[in-house]
C-alpha cells in the first residue's frame, strides 16, 4: 500500500519520540544542506525533518527545493532546535516530483495577496490559503451539522432554471442555440427558444428559495446550500458571479422565528470554527493585525478577528426597522456633514455606505434590519397590514455584519394567494409561468419563512479576509474566468 502516512497535524499533536513514521507532503524550506520543512496541508506547522550530514546523496539534497514533493520515512525524536518540541531523523527521502528552483513561482516570503490571486492554482499551498479553505471546509461541514440537528432535509434545488427568482434580470443565459445569428426567429423578429435545448428560455439560478418554498410545504423545514449566479456588473470586494448560497426554508415560522433562526445559525457557524480550528483562526488573527497596521489609524477596524468573534458569539445581534434605520441616518453628524457620497430618504435602497455607518459607527455589532420599502424589495415577500399610503412596507430582514455588509437576506412569505396574485401583476411577473410556485398557496397555504446566507462572506467574517475573491477557490468576476 502506498499512502501509509501520518499526517502532519496528527504527528504534532500525537507523535511519540521514537516511533517510526512516514510523511508524504511538499517542501516549504531547505536550510543548511540539512533542514526540511515540509508541509502536507493538514495545518499551517510543517514538520521539521533532519537530513543528517553524510547520509544522503549531493544529488538528492540538490532535489530537496522548495514546492518540490516528497515521501520521508524516520525516527520521531526530541527537537532540540527551536520552534518545534519533535522533528524527523529522516532514514529514507524519495522525491515524487521534482520542483524547479527557478522557475517555482511561491518563494519562501511574503507574497501580496494580488500576486496570489494571479496563481491561485498554486496558493493553497500558503499558510494565508491554507487557513483560509480549511475553514471554508469547516463552515461547509458546520452547514449541514446544524440543519441535521434541527431536523431539516437538505434539498438539492435545480441549476439550470427557467424563472429569474429574485426577479433582478441579472441571470447569466444557458442556451445551446448557434451564436452565429443563425438562429431560427419568431415573427417579432425574436429569437424563438421553442427551438432551444428546453423548449423555452432558461438560465442559470440566481436562488434556490421558490423550489425550497415547494419542499418547505411538505417537510416542513428544508435547506438548500449549492451554487447560486448573478451577472451583476459589480466589481466589489464581495460580489461573486458564482457564489454559494445557503437558503434555508421554514413553515410554520414568522419573521421574528426567521431571524432568531438566522442568528442562531451564524452563532453556531462560527462557535464551530473556533472550537475546531483555533489553529488557524490565530494564524489569520495575526495576518489581519499585520494588514491593519497598514491602514491609516482611523481606517482601523476596532477589534481584532479573534475579539469580534467572540464579541459576536456573546452578544445578542441588534434588531431595527427599516424607518428607524433611515432615521438613524437622518440623525447621524456623516449625514448632517455630508459625508455620504448617496442621499438618504426614506424609500432608498441602503448604499454600503450607509450599511457600514449603521454597523460598524453607530451600533458597533451585527444589525437585522427589518421592514423595508416593499418597492425595493422582491414578490415573495409578506405584504405589512396597516401601512400609511405610499408607505407599504414587506415583512423582510437583511443581517448586516462589521466588515461586510449585507451577509443574510430573507423575509416571510406571502402566504396569501390574493396578495400574491396582486403583487406579481403590478411587478409584471406573468403568473402562469408560475402556476406551480401559486399552487403552494392553493393547496394548504401556511405563514412561512426563510432567508440566504451568502456562504462567501461568511467565509470572509470568519477568516477577516477583505477580499471575496479570497476565500473562494477560483472567483468568477467580471472580465475574468481564470482556471
Ligand atoms: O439577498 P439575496 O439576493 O436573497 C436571495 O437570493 C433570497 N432568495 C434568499 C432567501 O430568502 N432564500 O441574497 C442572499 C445573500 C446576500 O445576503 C449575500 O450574502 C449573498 O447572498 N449574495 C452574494 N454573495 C456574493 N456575491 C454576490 N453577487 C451576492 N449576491 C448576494
Ligand atoms: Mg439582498
Amino acid at each position: 500500500m502506498f499512502n501509509q502516512r501520518t499526517k502532519i497535524k496528527e504527528l504534532l499533536q500525537k507523535g511519540q519520540a521514537g516511533e517510526t513514521v512516514t510523511v508524504m507532503g511538499w517542501v516549504r524550506t531547505f536550510r543548511n544542506n540539512q533542514f526540511i520543512a515540509l508541509n502536507d496541508g493538514s495545518t499551517n506547522q510543517n514538520i521539521q525533518v533532519v537530513a543528517s550530514l553524510g547520509d544522503f546523496s549531493d544529488d538528492l539534497l540538490r532535489r530537496l527545493t522548495t514546492g518540490a514533493s516528497l515521501k520521508i520515512t524516520g525516527e520521531l525524536v526530541v527537537s532540540v532546535g527551536k520552534g518545534q518540541s519533535i522533528e524527523i531523523k529522516a532514514a529514507t527521502i524519495e522525491v515524487l516530483g521534482d520542483s524547479d528552483a527557478e522557475k517555482y513561482p511561491l518563494q519562501p516570503k511574503k507574497h501580496s495577496l494580488e500576486f496570489l490571486r494571479e496563481i491561485a492554482h498554486l496558493r493553497f499551498r500558503t499558510n494565508t490559503f491554507g487557513s483560509v479553505f480549511r475553514i471554508r471546509h469547516a463552515l461547509a461541514f458546520a452547514v449541514h451539522r446544524f440543519f441535521n440537528e434541527r431536523g431539516f432535509v437538505y434539498l438539492h434545488t435545480p441549476i439550470i432554471t427557467a424563472s429569474d427568482a429574485e426577479g433582478a434580470g441579472e441571470t447569466f443565459r444557458v442556451t445551446t442555440l448557434p451564436m452565429d445569428g443563425t438562429a431560427k426567429r419568431t415573427e417579432a423578429g425574436a429569437i424563438d427558444y421553442s427551438e432551444d435545448f428546453f423548449g423555452k428560455s432558461t438560465n442559470l439560478t440566481v436562488s434556490g428559495q421558490l423550489e425550497g418554498e415547494l419542499g418547505a410545504m411538505a417537510f416542513g423545514e428544508i435547506y438548500t446550500f449549492g451554487p447560486t449566479f448573478r451577472a451583476e456588473n459589480s466589481n466589489t470586494a464581495r460580489h461573486l458571479a458564482e457564489f454559494w448560497m445557503i437558503e434555508p426554508e421554514m413553515a410554520f415560522h414568522d419573521l421574528e422565528d426567521n431571524m432568531n433562526l438566522a442568528e442562531a445559525f451564524i452563532r453556531y457557524l462560527i462557535g464551530y470554527v473556533m472550537e475546531h480550528h483555533a489553529d488557524d483562526l490565530v494564524f489569520l488573527d495575526q495576518r489581519l493585525a499585520e494588514e491593519e497596521k497598514q491602514k491609516p489609524q482611523q481606517e482601523r477596524a476596532e477589534m481584532g478577528l479573534l475579539e469580534k468573534l467572540r464579541f459576536v458569539m456573546d452578544h445578542p445581534f441588534e434588531r431595527i426597522t427599516y424607518t428607524e434605520a433611515i432615521q438613524i441616518l437622518l440623525d447621524s453628524p456623516a449625514y448632517k456633514k455630508k459625508k455620504f457620497k448617496y442621499d438618504v430618504a426614506w424609500g432608498i435602497d441602503m448604499q454600503s455606505e450607509h450599511e457600514r455607518y449603521l454597523v460598524e459607527k453607530h451600533f458597533k455589532r451585527p444589525v437585522i434590519v427589518t421592514n423595508y420599502p416593499a418597492k425595493i424589495k422582491a414578490f415573495y415577500m409578506r405584504q405589512d397590514d396597516g401601512c400609511e399610503p405610499g408607505r407599504e412596507t414587506v415583512a423582510a430582514m437583511d443581517i448586516l455584519a462589521p466588515g461586510i455588509g449585507e451577509i443574510v437576506g430573507g423575509s416571510q412569505r406571502e402566504e396569501r394567494l390574493s396578495k400574491l396574485e396582486n403583487r406579481m401583476h403590478t411587478m409584471h411577473i406573468p403568473a402562469e409561468e408560475m402556476s406551480w410556485y401559486l399552487d403552494t398557496r392553493r393547496y394548504g397555504t401556511v405563514p412561512h419563512a426563510g432567508f440566504g446566507l451568502g456562504f462567501e462572506r461568511m467565509v470572509q467574517f470568519v477568516t477577516g479576509m477583505t477580499n471575496i475573491r479570497d476565500v473562494i477557490a477560483f472567483a468568477r468576476t467580471p472580465r475574468s474566468c481564470e482556471f
